[in-house]
């Protein structure tokens, strides 16, 4: 009996204990701004040569993370998968090229926007597309979830679309002739292309649109404190400076 109690005392002992680590643990947790995006989206974001995601949402979300005090973590997922993913706070934001929709906006709030970005088609050089009037009966790649692959699929039909994880894939079944063009977002659109050969980006430009971050709708905190952190970033010309250092202007 007696030694029924001390194991119980001790167990007791190492009980609290780890319900102390857990708490301490929550609170070091705090500390952390989890960031989800589709790292396949040169230069918002990409892989670099050490493994790590790179690109300019990569360092506007480490610069709002450091006036947060906070440190930046960032998980790599599908690009269909981020709503959800914030939504469900899984991650705390999203940073993905990611375009304010009315749509997206019945599921999280948007952040000031920080970038614009233009829906443009992608072409091989000698390819009979010349403007976007001539997409009509085309095969069109696009990345699935995005708002080039909502555009299309509205105004060609969902028989014109050819959906793909990325779009590095989209492009490659341009190369081997799967689809006729790519409808994509200008700078990737321009990082594809200067990295293969016989590519064109048509003249003509799709649709412009907002890039923000996306926070869940019940985190107001975050929203208020990331939009504050972003205007001081706009307003010490350290916004331009981060976009400057992947966009070169023309
Ligand atoms: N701007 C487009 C959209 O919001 C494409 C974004 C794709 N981003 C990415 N990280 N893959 O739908």
């Amino acid at each position: 009996m007696k030694h029924f109690k001390i194991v119980s005392l001790l167990l007791a002992v190492v009980m609290t204990a780890a319900l102390l680590g857990a708490c301490a643990g929550t609170t070091t947790e705090k500390d952390v701004l989890t960031m989800g995006t589709n790292a396949a989206f040169p230069p918002y974001e990409f892989v670099d040569e050490n493994n790590n995601v790179a690109g300019i949402d990569a360092e506007i979300a480490a610069a709002v993370a450091e006036k947060l005090g906070m440190k930046l973590e960032i998980k790599d997922m599908a690009f269909d998968s981020l709503i959800t993913a914030v939504s469900s706070g899984s991650v705390d934001v999203v940073l993905a090229g990611m375009t304010v929709t009315p749509e997206r906006e019945e599921s999280v709030n948007f952040s000031e926007s920080y970038a614009t970005g233009i829906q443009v088609v992608i072409v091989k050089e000698d390819s009979p597309i010349a403007t976007i009037d001539d997409l009509a009966g085309k095969k069109i790649g696009v990345q699935t979830g995005t708002t080039g692959d909502i555009y299309c699929a509205d105004d060609y039909g969902e028989d014109a679309i050819a959906r793909y994880d990325n779009g590095a894939l989209a492009v490659a079944a341009l190369q081997n002739g799967q689809v006729d063009c790519v409808v994509i977002d200008n700078e990737p659109a321009k990082a594809f292309v200067a990295a293969n050969e016989g590519l064109k980006i048509l003249d003509t430009e799709y649709i412009t649109e907002n890039y923000a971050a996306a926070i869940a709708k019940d985190n107001t905190e975050l929203l208020e404190k990331f939009n504050a952190a972003l205007a001081e970033l706009k307003e010490e010309g350290k916004l331009d400076e981060i976009i400057g250092k992947y966009i070169k202007a023309e």
